[in-house]
């Protein structure tokens, strides 16, 4: 959710931390600090606000080579100067960084209290700090140990302490952690692009583990102080890839970057002579996965949109009884699971807490359980039992774009791999192929005209509800809509089924309420045409997205956005596109802060 940095080596900390929350920026988070160590001398500086507040307040010319950093998104306390993170005790000698939810807090806290502690903020992030100080005795790694057993909850901790100059000692429970390696110095991040300036060489902190990181040592342990080994790996992942290259925002960097990612998320597993799909990682449950009496998709927000296309398409193509789960709501049913289920988590972040949570219910009981997930090495990703990797490269901006068509593109792999095991012809599997690998080049032609989006955002940009109708396969994209234009420019949007409507949101409409209505071709057109027609008739305004060559819609539409014919199943990588385009423009116009909602954050890890 929020960001960690560290860093202890030769060079002066501060600007590096400082960087190193620049990039971490995107996450979204209300206010931010450091904490930097030299002899004996521990030095906090924070603010509530963005990274340029704090920027103010540092002294710049800091040397001190060991070093913390945070932004916070708060949960205990509002974000004010001493709500924000490092927190120290009382004595101000040990500094905590934490992401996450220490749950019991307040237990802790009245236990503190009555032992004589006094405390300055509201988090419960103090708490594990004083709590530290309580068992300090010397020795920064067991004091870090002794506290982490009396917390419940999550978190991913950085904590320093000023008797212990060149050491960070970290930990973490259900909130990402990772360590860089580079010669002389290690880092410490919750993200990789805090550190890729610096290194791609990187070790995973686990669950349960702790680490205690100097500049030319790095010890992990369980939190029972057993040795961990661990081996260093590679990130895939560049410096460029993270950077806006000219355009004015990720999101719209993202937005036109499709082609091109999803060539990449296709690459080598489009086998086009064998009618074929070739999914590495599905080899070793192949057997298991096509053997699924039922078929779980989980995920929240756009990962779970991309689940209901999953669900049409695995139902079409595989005929496995396929249900999708708010990976929030599972977590806290009573499920019926048992070893026929196959459930498939869903996430660009790997990290969500409830996609994360969902997967380890479905575990526990028994389910195969697999990954369709973006970042390599991620949570999710690494405690699947197997999964297919998006490969559509780090996705910056809050709102998710090129991340849904990733998803959408992986679920229809792997719908026509398990297809093509149990009743899909070859042929209706060529059919398939050849429709996806045309899908790059027809987003990239819809790109082309994005200027058309642009004019329709700007003729409704001030009207404050909005309704998004779709049928089939394009229901799910409906709901993406409204989501990417509540999100990032705030107005009221709403998605539909279109059958829906007349069940009781017709009531709303009136004169000039922008519905968009995805009408491409299809077995359900004439009754969508229906559908507009029903709007029409009560003064909505209607924009329509429709297939190229359709010239009677026009007749029944205010706006008609065209896309490229493409198979039904499909359709979905191409009708987002120009609502991607709509919300993008609609937000700027109204001059809000498109990368970085009020609100969100990029990537939801606590509850
Ligand atoms: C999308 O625009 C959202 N910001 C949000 O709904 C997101 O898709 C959701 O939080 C899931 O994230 P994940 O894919 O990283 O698990
Ligand atoms: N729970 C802590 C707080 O409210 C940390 C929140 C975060 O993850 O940034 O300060």
């Amino acid at each position: 959710m929020c960001g960690i940095i560290g860093y202890v080596g030769n060079r002066p900390a501060l600007p590096i931390l400082v960087e190193g929350l620049r990039r971490l920026e995107y996450r979204g988070y209300d206010s931010a600090g450091v904490a930097l160590i030299d002899q004996e001398n521990l030095c906090v500086t924070k603010s509530a606000g963005r990274l340029s507040a704090l920027e103010q307040v540092l002294d710049h010319s800091m040397p001190q080579t060991t070093g913390i950093g945070h932004t916070r998104w708060a949960t205990h306390g509002p974000p004010t100067d001493v709500n924000a993170h490092p927190h120290t005790d009382t004595s101000g000698k040990i500094a905590v960084i934490h992401n996450g939810i220490i749950e019991n807090d307040r237990a802790l806290r009245t236990y503190l209290q009555r032992q004589g502690v006094t405390f300055k903020s509201e988090t419960d992030t103090e708490v594990l700090a004083q709590l530290i100080a309580m068992f300090y005795e010397g020795d920064l790694e067991k004091a870090v140990r002794k506290a982490l057993r009396e917390v419940s909850g999550t978190y991913g901790i950085g904590v320093l302490c000023a008797d212990e100059p060149n050491v960070i000692v970290a930990a973490r429970k259900g909130s990402p952690l990772i360590i860089g390696v580079g010669k002389g110095e290690h880092l410490l991040a919750s993200d990789a692009a805090a550190i890729l300036a610096h290194t791609t060489q990187v070790i995973y902190v686990g669950d349960g583990e702790i680490a205690h990181i100097t500049p030319d040592e790095l010890r992990l342990t369980t939190l029972d102080a057993i040795p961990v080994a661990k081996d260093v790996q590679q990130i895939e992942w560049s410096l460029e890839q993270i950077e806006l290259a000219g355009y004015d925002h990720f999101m719209l960097k993202e937005i036109f970057e499709q082609p091109e990612v999803l060539e990449n998320c296709l690459r080598g597993r489009l086998d086009q002579n064998e009618n074929a799909i070739r999914l590495g990682g599905l080899v070793d449950c192949t057997k298991k996965l096509t053997g699924a009496k039922r078929i779980i998709l989980t995920g929240c927000g756009t990962a779970w949109h991309a689940a209901l296309v999953g669900e049409y398409l695995f139902e079409e193509l595989v005929r496995i009884p396929t249900e999708v789960e708010y990976a929030s709501e599972f977590r806290y049913r009573n499920p019926v699971i048992d070893e026929g289920t196959a459930l498939i988590a869903v996430s660009q972040s790997g990290e969500t807490a409830d996609t994360h949570a969902a997967l380890i219910e479905a575990k526990q009981r028994g389910a195969l359980t697999l990954g369709a997930v973006n970042v390599v090495g991620s949570t999710i990703a690494r405690e699947t039992d197997a999964g297919v990797y998006l490969h559509v490269g780090p996705e910056i901006g809050v709102a998710s774009t090129k991340a849904f068509t990733g998803q959408v593109a992986v679920l229809a792999m792997i719908a026509c791999f398990l297809g093509r095991r149990k009743h899909l012809s070859p042929c209706a599997a060529a059919e398939f192929i050849a429709a996806l690998a045309a899908i790059p080049k027809q987003i990239k032609r819809i790109l082309d005209t994005a200027e058309e989006a642009r004019k329709v955002a700007q003729i409704y940009t001030d009207r404050e509800n909005w309704l998004y109708l779709g049928r089939g396969y394009n229901y799910p994209v409906a709901l993406e809509g409204a989501l990417k234009l509540k999100e990032i420019s705030y107005i009221h949007a709403e998605g539909l089924p279109a059958a829906e409507m007349k069940h009781g949101p017709i009531a709303l409409i009136q004169e000039g309420m922008p519905v968009v209505v995805i009408a491409t071709a299809g077995r359900q057109y004439d009754k969508i045409i229906n559908n507009m027609m029903q709007v029409r008739s009560r003064g909505g305004s209607i924009i329509a997205i429709a297939t190229e060559g359709d010239r009677e819609i026009a007749k029944q539409a205010d706006h008609v956005l065209y896309v490229p014919d493409t198979i039904e199943p499909l359709q979905p990588l191409l009708t987002v596109i120009p609502l991607q385009l709509i919300a993008y423009h609609a937000a700027v116009i109204r001059g809000c802060n498109v990368d970085k909602p009020r609100n969100l954050a990029k990537s939801v890890t606590v509850e």
